[in-house]
């Protein structure tokens, strides 16, 4: 057994925004190298945690601990110091339009650790090959890619800086079911070859069965089950059954409004 804290800890974080309450009492501890997966209906708040965790909303209550070290409430320079663990991978890619694909890859190695251009180049081919795009397709721009080659771009662009946590947030939406299981390898692989640790958001469970250890779901606020990926088929949890089933009747139920 290692002595190591756990690399991520979320006790009782409670996120509002007005009178909506999003995150209600998350509970939840990431190990070392492992990798959990979120799961939830969309709008319960899976991208406002990540968030919480990345510094960037501020919970109003509960704590946030990364290697031990509280996050919530911390200054600018602290944040900065956390921020250099994570690569991200966004809902939506989010490249950079204006800037040439070898030059999202290596953003964070410029930006981030002032790394010399020709340099950080080197590294984003490479990290670019990893993810089998070929050299040439660095000097063409995200708007120049298909839907597909965007999504490795930025999962190239998450690992670049070797972070100790990568974060995935719907790896794979919008992607066809083949090109969404090379992504689902890249990140099994990508995520075991740097011994990082992982945590993704998707409402694709081929994918969340492919790259979890532990699936957590997130319902109303709650993680109203985490456990093991390969439970997940006998949760014994309706609600559970209902998502990963997709079925209209169930438990849960779709609030819409005119
Ligand atoms: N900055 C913000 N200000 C106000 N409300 C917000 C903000 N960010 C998120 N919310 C609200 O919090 C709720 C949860 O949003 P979130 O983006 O976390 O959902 P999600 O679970 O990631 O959904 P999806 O699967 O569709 O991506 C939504 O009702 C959203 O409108
Ligand atoms: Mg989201």
């Amino acid at each position: 057994m290692t002595t190591l804290p756990p690399k991520i800890v979320l006790t009782d974080v409670h996120k509002s925004f007005g009178p909506k309450v999003v995150l209600d009492g998350i509970n939840l501890s990431v190990a070392r190298g492992e990798s959990v997966v979120v799961i939830g209906g969309s709008g319960t708040g899976k991208s406002v945690m990540l968030k919480s965790i990345l510094g960037l909303l501020k919970p109003e209550r509960g704590s946030i601990l990364v290697d031990g070290e509280e996050v919530v409430g911390m200054g600018q320079r602290g944040r900065d110091a956390i921020m250099r663990k994570f690569g991200m991978l966004f809902q939506g890619g989010a490249l950079f339009d204006s800037l040439k694909v070898w030059e999202n890859v290596a953003f964070g190695l410029i930006q981030g650790q002032k790394m010399e251009r020709s340099k950080a180049r080197d590294i984003a081919i490479e990290k670019l090959a990893q993810v089998g795009l070929a050299a040439s397709s660095g000097d063409l721009f995200p708007s120049e890619l298909s839907g597909g080659m965007q999504k490795r771009v930025s999962l190239a662009r998450a690992i670049a800086t070797s972070p100790e946590i990568i974060f995935f947030d719907e790896p794979t939406t919008g992607l066809d079911p083949i090109m969404a299981d090379v992504i689902n390898d890249l990140i099994v692989k990508c995520v075991k070859e740097v011994g990082a640790t992982a945590l993704s958001i998707t409402h694709d469970m081929a994918s969340a069965r492919k790259i979890a250890d532990r699936i957590a779901m997130l319902y109303k606020g709650k993680l109203i089950w985490v456990g093991p990926a390969k439970d997940i088929d006998h949760s014994g949890n309706p609600f559970v059954d209902q998502f990963i089933h997709g079925r209209a009747e169930g438990p849960i139920t779709m609030e819409l409004r005119a």
